[in-house]
């Protein structure tokens, strides 16, 4: 193997074995249109809880719209080396252009563009409570492309607000109120991605994404037709791809909602697959919550039968720490408020 390919290389026992992807029709697809809205809150409480992932459709975006950031995002992606590393992300602006991340010690196969809903939000410079600098997060936009900007600040808006439904319908699932979670979101992290995922000379021993549960609140992942996003699930013994459906975009849960429904729901381990001869792109919006927003589970799913299975965590400390895609909540456990 070629050098320069030799980070992207997984140990064994995390490569994928094509032989074992189980195919099912299972993953729920909810058609967000329905009229009766006990029914949708019904369906979607049942896919949380069974896969802690689901496709929706009839969500309300164009596919105009998905079809002008699918043409930007080749642009984007196309443009040389020196300006895309222009718009390098750095360490007190984690916004912008950057090659891979890694997960299970190996590169990720892909390219990565991020911009943020609230662009200029401010976070503590570091991790020391007492170093009160605060850090302002400004989104990096490519010069060259006119149209970027718009398109993508249209996009990123229709998918903050499908993002705010999502988390009332869920919150009503859990019996909770449809606006209980949303005062964690005045200073709002989330943002909205551009994944280029290019073909991959040896798929069978690398990854686009290795496996890793999303530490936000929820990721609504926009694909194009070429596939590869899979969920695992443990019953059915090993990787379930999640269909590519044309204009359905796919919902999981993550850390967060696992934290808030004390592990009614579950964030699931995910991963994504490559392909020899084709490309692909993703588009995903991830709803992130305030930096200083202290995450523990609803006090209404608690009571004397059932502990909290968390205790509470502050959620800029807990992401500041996250220095690595492998780390999960569960070792939240070090993380002091
Ligand atoms: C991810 O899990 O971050 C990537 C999702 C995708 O590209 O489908
Ligand atoms: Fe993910």
């Amino acid at each position: 193997m070629e050098d320069i390919y030799s980070a992207y290389i997984l140990s064994t026992e995390h490569r994928p074995d094509f032989s074992t992807f189980v195919e099912v029709d299972e993953i729920p697809v909810i058609d967000l249109s329905e009229t009766s809205q006990e029914n949708l809150i019904l369906k979607i409480g049942k896919a949380c809880e069974k896969w802690g992932f689901f496709q929706i459709i009839n969500h309300g975006i164009s596919s105009d719209l998905i079809l002008k950031v699918e043409k930007e995002a080749k642009k984007f992606f196309e443009l040389s080396m020196e300006e895309k590393n222009t718009l390098k992300r750095d360490v007190f602006n984690a916004i912008g252009y950057y090659d891979a991340e890694h997960t299970k010690k190996a590169k990720d196969w892909k390219e990565v563009y991020d911009f943020l809903a609230k662009d200029g939000v401010q976070i503590p410079c570091s991790d020391d409570p007492h170093d009160l600098e605060l850090c302002t997060q400004k989104n990096h936009w490519p010069q060259s492309l006119p149209h970027f900007r718009e398109i993508m600040e249209e996009y990123g808006g229709k998918l903050e607000k499908l993002a705010y439904k999502l988390l009332e319908l869920i919150s009503l699932s859990l019996g909770l109120s449809g606006d209980k979670f949303l005062d964690c979101f005045e200073n709002q992290l989330s943002l909205t991605r551009l994944n280029y995922y290019p073909p991959c000379p040896f798929p069978e021993l690398a990854l686009g994404v290795g496996p890793h549960r999303d530490p936000c609140v929820l990721s609504i992942v926009v694909q194009d037709d070429t596939g590869g996003l899979q969920v695992k699930k443990n019953i059915i013994g090993g990787w379930v791809p999640i269909k590519p459906i044309p204009d359905a975009f796919v919902v999981n849960l993550g850390d967060i909602f696992q934290v808030w429904s004390n592990d009614k729901y579950e964030s699931a381990e995910h991963r994504v697959v490559l392909n020899s001869q084709k490309e692909r792109f993703s588009y995903p919006f991830f709803l992130f919550p305030s930096h200083h927003t202290i995450l523990k589970p609803a006090e209404e799913l608690v009571s004397e039968e059932v502990s909290a299975k968390y205790k509470a965590y502050n959620f800029g400390k807990y992401y500041a720490n996250r220095t690595h895609a492998d780390f999960t909540i569960q070792e939240v456990e070090g993380i002091e408020i």
